[in-house]
């Protein structure tokens, strides 16, 4: 959520931070802004809307503004004020030689706003992060340097923030901080970055440095030095980012969604890669050696996540109950914070997230830390925030996902799910024949993934033939009612279609009410355990007039006879069915998106990594 990119170097300033918050434009698209600095003054430059929009104001600054080789930019999303170019950042304070770009919320701003305003400031817009500005302003009165000014005012915030300064009196420095909103800096020769993510800076350099939860960076063309907002020394050593600018590109692909639907087969495989021990039925997480002892007495999971990393948590939870007799509880993560759960010592956090920045689910992971509970995680983005916070963890190394819609995270969890299974049912009861069989199953998932996707002109077909539909209902059971959730997300998010998800035998209790000939349903219902229970609620759609579009499995011609439309995907095991079931509804998605002209990689009011709660 916002987007922040900061360079100081012997280039110009210009073209990196426009390329930046163009990278990190999934993160927020309401706003942008850049403000640049030299020895001749700053030049800020503010846009409602799309990059695309503050590039149109650009060419009378352009030359003035190419020549700084220092400056910071933003991408927003908004949450105080409405989205407009006086609230766009990077904000200023009275004398308009601080600037500040801003990611986070500052709880306590309108009682520090009351503080600045009885002190004669004046603040023009209605963010949070303008009160920061006149607030560090009014700290550095003394003379003081920026990062002093900066450390006494956060040092007096409530909240979050991953925020970049930069000061008219020391226009070659910029001063960076973090608490629970991402950051990282770039470190390259005779010039640093700092961003909210890799993305802004791995065309220029793969080393990195992730700051930590109040810590201050202080960047010079020449050197970056590290210290804790109470002034303490940090040492730290730079990481190598391992994924390259051109996983970062479209390929071809007309967006990043279509492209990473497509990626889905390479992302399981890369899930899978190396962690297959295929003649003794086990698996190997390398993350997790280190709690191995703590895993075999493990009494209780408790499966934090949120949006489509939650659905996933939804079907792991199913595969660790019944393969690895574990018991399992799935919670949204902005729930089990606020929730009061007895816990024992036995008892097992484990964090699904893929960009490993989000806030709700970062939080719970500090909750269940704070309670004294094990905490693992399941995350993508390599060095995130929920990464670094959990005791333990396996990456999906399923490469960067861009597109707002989570699509190959989804099926990459899945298939970490499935490895997890094995990795904890083998330290209990499961049988070798059992782990060797899920091992195999989840082997033969990318082609059998492949063979589905080759159905896309087909679903686009379908896809536009039901474009013209306003609600739809998604049902499923067992594995499959979390599929039918992420199918009715996928739908929404994208579309702005309503849709909603029950499971199959919720039908009667309520949504059956809603089914008409304008309100078509979507049932997954694979050759499975509740296929017949399935059958039966697509009659009760069919008895009042809905149509309905069914996934299936190949093959089933009773299916064929009493939907209007069927997908089929290949037969496999039943717990990793919804690895191949969501492939359709994500494709039905993305084609209904299209043919309503929506911008599907960057929906309306959303933003990739929620980091504000
Ligand atoms: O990065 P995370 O997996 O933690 O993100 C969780 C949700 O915000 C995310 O899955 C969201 O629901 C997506 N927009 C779904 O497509």
């Amino acid at each position: 959520m916002c987007g922040i990119i900061g360079y100081t170097g012997k280039t110009s300033a210009l073209p990196i931070l426009l390329d930046g918050i163009k990278r990190l434009e999934y993160r927020g698209y309401d706003s942008a802004g850049i403000t640049v600095l030299d020895g001749s003054g700053a030049t800020r430059l503010r846009a409602p809307g799309r990059i695309s929009e503050l590039e149109a104001l650009l060419p009378p600054l352009e030359e003035r503004m190419a020549r700084a080789k220092a400056g910071i930019a933003h991408t927003r999303w908004a949450t105080h004020g409405a989205p407009t170019e006086k609230n766009a950042h990077p904000h200023t304070d009275c004398t308009g030689t601080i600037f500040i770009a801003h990611n986070g919320i500052i709880e306590n701003y309108s009682e520090l706003r009351n503080f600045l305003t009885t002190h004669g400031h004046i603040l023009s817009s209605e963010t949070d992060t303008e009160t920061l500005a006149h607030l560090i302003e009014h700290e550095a009165r003394a003379g003081v340097p920026l990062e002093e000014a900066a450390a006494s005012a956060l040092r007096q915030v409530k909240g979050t923030f991953g925020l970049v300064i930069m000061s008219q009196q020391e226009p070659t420095k910029i001063v960076a901080a973090r608490r629970s909103s991402p950051l990282l800096l770039g470190i390259g020769k005779g010039e640093h970055f700092v961003a909210s993510d890799a993305s802004a800076l791995v065309q220029y350099t793969r080393e990195v440095v992730y700051l930590n939860d109040d810590e201050l960076a202080v960047l010079t063309p020449q050197s970056y030095i590290l210290r804790s907002l109470d002034g303490q020394t940090v040492t730290t050593q730079p990481e190598t980012i391992d994924w390259s600018v051109d996983q970062i590109s479209k390929h071809g692909y007309a967006t990043f969604m279509e492209k990473e639907i497509f990626e889905g087969p390479e992302a399981v495989t890369n899930a899978l890669r190396g962690r297959l021990i295929n003649s003794e039925g086990r698996v190997k997480l390398g993350g997790l050696e280190a709690v191995e002892e703590r895993l075999r007495t493990i009494q209780r999971l408790v499966i934090v996540s949120c949006g489509t990393s939650y659905y996933a948590g939804l079907v792991g939870g199913l595969m660790l109950e019944e393969y690895a007799k574990l018991p399992v509880t799935v919670l949204q993560a902005s729930e089990f914070r606020y929730r009061d759960m007895p816990f024992d010592h036995d008892t097992v956090v484990l964090a699904i997230s893929q960009s490993g920045e989000t806030a709700d689910t970062l939080a719970a992971v500090k909750e269940a830390k704070r309670r004294g509970l094990l905490t693992l995680g399941l995350v993508n983005v390599v060095g995130s925030s929920i990464a670094r916070a959990t005791e333990a963890g396996v990456y999906n190394h399923a490469g960067p996902e861009i597109g707002v819609a989570s699509t190959k995270a989804f099926v990459s969890q899945l298939a970490l799910l499935g490895l997890l299974t094995v990795h904890l049912g083998r330290m209990r009861s499961m049988p070798l024949a059992v782990g060797n069989r899920i091992i195999q199953e989840l082997s033969n998932l990318p082609e059998l993934m492949r063979s589905v996707l080759k159905q896309a002109d087909d679903i686009k077909i379908l896809a536009e033939r039901y474009a013209s539909f306003e609600n739809f209902l998604y049902i499923g059971r067992k594995y499959n009612y979390p599929t039918a959730l992420e199918g009715a997300l996928k739908l929404k998010e994208i579309s702005y279609v309503h849709a909603e998800g029950h499971p199959g035998g919720e039908l009667k209790h309520g949504p059956i009410a809603l089914i008409s000939n304008r309100f078509p349903t979507v049932a997954i219902a694979p050759t499975d355990s509740v296929y017949e229970k399935m059958i039966s609620n697509i009659e009760e759609v069919r008895a009042r007039g809905g149509a309905v579009l069914a996934i299936g499995t190949a093959g089933n011609t009773n299916l064929q006879s009493i939907c209007s439309d069927v997908c089929f995907v290949p037969k496999t095991l039943e717990m990793l069915s919804p690895i191949l079931t969501v492939l359709p509804l994500q494709l039905f998605a993305y084609y209904l998106a299209t043919t309503l002209g929506r911008d599907v990689d960057k929906p309306r009011n959303l933003a990739k990594s929620v980091t504000v709660e």
